[in-house]
């Protein structure tokens, strides 16, 4: 059976969004690099803003059309699912949190430093998300 359009369109954009924040990984010229994190903080509000999008325009309404299906999922599914949203909720919530930090402050103070410890652990999550909401989809559990 095909997997549904819009389902194919939200996973191909969430791996676009994945890509924009590895793009804006300061990896290649150092973090003490400036530029570098301008492009970092850039392009993780392009990414953010193109997920956030993708949650409220089509998952949040999938999630609540479908919630009497989620509900009798086998146990797996369900685990799966309930990762996949807990994971989002927090990786989007942070994301949020820390661009907030770098632009409500004076950008050049870039207070979002203090919360940089937290950001590689946010960055798996993410990748986690996207690996759950995958299985959704590829394995069309509702
Ligand atoms: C970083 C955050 C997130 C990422 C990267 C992500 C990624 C994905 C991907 C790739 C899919 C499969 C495409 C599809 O079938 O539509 C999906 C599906 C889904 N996601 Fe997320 N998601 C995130 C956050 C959330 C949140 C916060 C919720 C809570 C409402 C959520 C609920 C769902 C639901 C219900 C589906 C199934 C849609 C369907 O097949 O009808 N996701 N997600």
């Amino acid at each position: 059976m095909p997997l549904d359009f819009t389902g194919n369109v939200t996973l191909a954009l969430s791996v676009t969004s994945l890509f924009l924040l590895i793009l804006g990984l300061p990896l290649v010229a150092g973090i003490s690099n400036k530029k570098n994190l301008t492009r970092h903080g850039y392009l993780t509000i392009i990414a953010l803003t193109l997920q956030t999008i993708l949650v409220f325009v089509i998952m949040v309404p999938s999630l609540i059309v479908n919630m009497s299906h989620i509900l009798d999922l086998s146990m797996l599914s369900a685990l799966n699912t309930w990762i996949h949203i807990g994971l989002g909720v927090f990786a989007l919530g942070s994301g949020f949190a820390y661009v907030i930090l770098w632009l409500w402050f004076s950008r050049s103070k870039m207070r979002c430093f203090t919360v940089k410890k937290y950001m590689l652990p946010t960055f798996i999550i993410w990748i986690i998300a996207i690996v759950t909401g995958a299985l959704i989809h590829i394995l069309q559990f509702f």
